[in-house]
């Protein structure tokens, strides 16, 4: 019996889940015609199980309801959906658009894609899911725009910034993408505590291998220059890991790999409560000789720690800012309380906008 549920929960997966997914189906029609095709007598077996469990089924009192089949068999589908798959289906002009979200994260997952979508640049997203609820929540809604690079994350544990499982979370970024840039495309990464108020893209201006935004709240003037900033007190630049552009040149490359070995080379501690920008900085530094670099102009990309904090500033450059980056602030409900404050919290009123709807 459990090996024809499973088999009808497959069929009713790729029958709605899967509908865009060009891989999918003929996997899991091949069984059923096979089965078929041995003759009437299995027919009539399979249709009198049909019955009978058609009977039963309402009586059932188990966890093993119509749902948790359905969601676990389409999981089973998309456990087997790679980055390259993924990469392949979803990249348009060559050109990614990533972030990497656990499940807690979704609300703003959710509002970060309304901002995106009103630049009509959402096809070319791709959510990293660090989870196989977020794996599963998203592909259901928007097939194939969600991929899990194993393994997968426990879920208490991510999203506590400082944490050990934050630090997990964030050290894989630069290994997908590196990955990404391997496979040759374009990728503009970004944390899902931000708003797109206009499109970056015209900003990535030239051929650098990387762009980044700094993460210093100071005012610099508007020429300001665009190579790395000098570094700081703690002998490393401020940069923002929240907010990468890079083409798949060595250059670029260059820089994942310095990143991920300074990752390594200074794990998380629970005195440091490292996150993952720091190493970003000192890859950063320690490339700038090789690498082509490009610092994208603050007024289009301030930290929050300036928009949030400068309502002056905010005055004198109205009409240039490009994406905003709500940090500066500790806490998923301060951040939430924060966008709604200067109304850049989208999912409340307009979720019908975002590939997701509401979630
Ligand atoms: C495709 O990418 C190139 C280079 O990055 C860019 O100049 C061009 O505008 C893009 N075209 C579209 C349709 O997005
Ligand atoms: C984080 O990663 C380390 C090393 O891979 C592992 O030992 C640890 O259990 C992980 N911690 C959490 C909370 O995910
Ligand atoms: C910016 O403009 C000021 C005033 O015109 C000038 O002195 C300065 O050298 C310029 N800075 C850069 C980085 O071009
Ligand atoms: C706020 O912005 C104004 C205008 O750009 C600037 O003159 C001032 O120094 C800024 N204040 C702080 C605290 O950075």
């Amino acid at each position: 019996m459990s090996s024809f549920l499973h088999q009808r929960s497959l069929q009713a997966a790729s029958s709605d889940t899967f509908e865009l997914s060009p891989r999918s189906r003929q996997n899991y029609q091949k069984p059923t015609v096979a089965l078929l095709s041995r003759g009437p007598a299995l027919l009539l077996l399979l249709l009198s199980l049909l019955v009978i469990l058609g009977v039963i089924f309402p009586y059932l009192q188990s966890p093993i309801s119509l749902f948790s089949f359905k969601s676990w068999s389409s999981g089973s589908k998309w456990r087997e959906y790679t980055l390259p798959d993924a990469a392949a289906y979803v990249a348009k002009n060559n050109t990614l658009i990533v972030c990497a979200v656990s499940e807690a994260y979704l609300p703003f997952l959710n509002n970060w894609l309304i901002s995106i979508a009103r630049q009509k640049q959402q096809d070319k997203v791709l959510v990293i899911a660090e989870d196989f609820a977020t794996l599963y929540k998203v592909n259901e809604r928007w097939p194939g725009h969600a991929v899990l690079v194993p393994p997968a994350l426990e879920a208490a544990a991510a999203h506590k910034f400082g944490s050990q499982g934050f630090f997990n979370f964030t050290a894989r970024r630069p290994r997908h993408l590196l990955q990404i840039l391997e496979l040759g495309y374009n990728v503009m990464y970004n944390d899902v505590d931000m708003v797109w108020l206009a499109d970056p893209f015209p900003y990535m201006e030239g051929e650098h291998d990387v762009y980044f935004t700094d993460d210093m709240a100071f005012v610099k003037p508007l020429n300001h220059s665009h190579g790395l900033p000098p570094p700081g007190k703690k002998g490393r630049p401020y940069i923002c890991s929240c907010m990468i552009y890079l083409r798949p040149t060595p250059g670029a490359k260059l820089v994942m790999k310095k990143w991920i070995e300074e990752l390594q080379a200074e794990p998380w501690s629970k005195a440091k409560k490292a996150n993952d920008q720091p190493g970003f900085n000192w890859a950063l530094l320690k490339t700038a000789a090789q690498v082509d670099m490009y610092l994208l102009p603050q007024t289009a990309f301030p930290t929050g720690g300036l928009y949030f904090r400068n309502k002056t500033w905010v005055k004198e450059t109205k009409g240039m800012h490009v994406i905003i980056h709500n940090n500066y602030i500790v806490g998923f409900e301060k951040k939430i309380k924060r966008f709604r404050d200067y109304g850049l919290w989208l999912v409340d009123d307009y979720a019908s906008e975002s590939p997701l709807g509401k979630i």
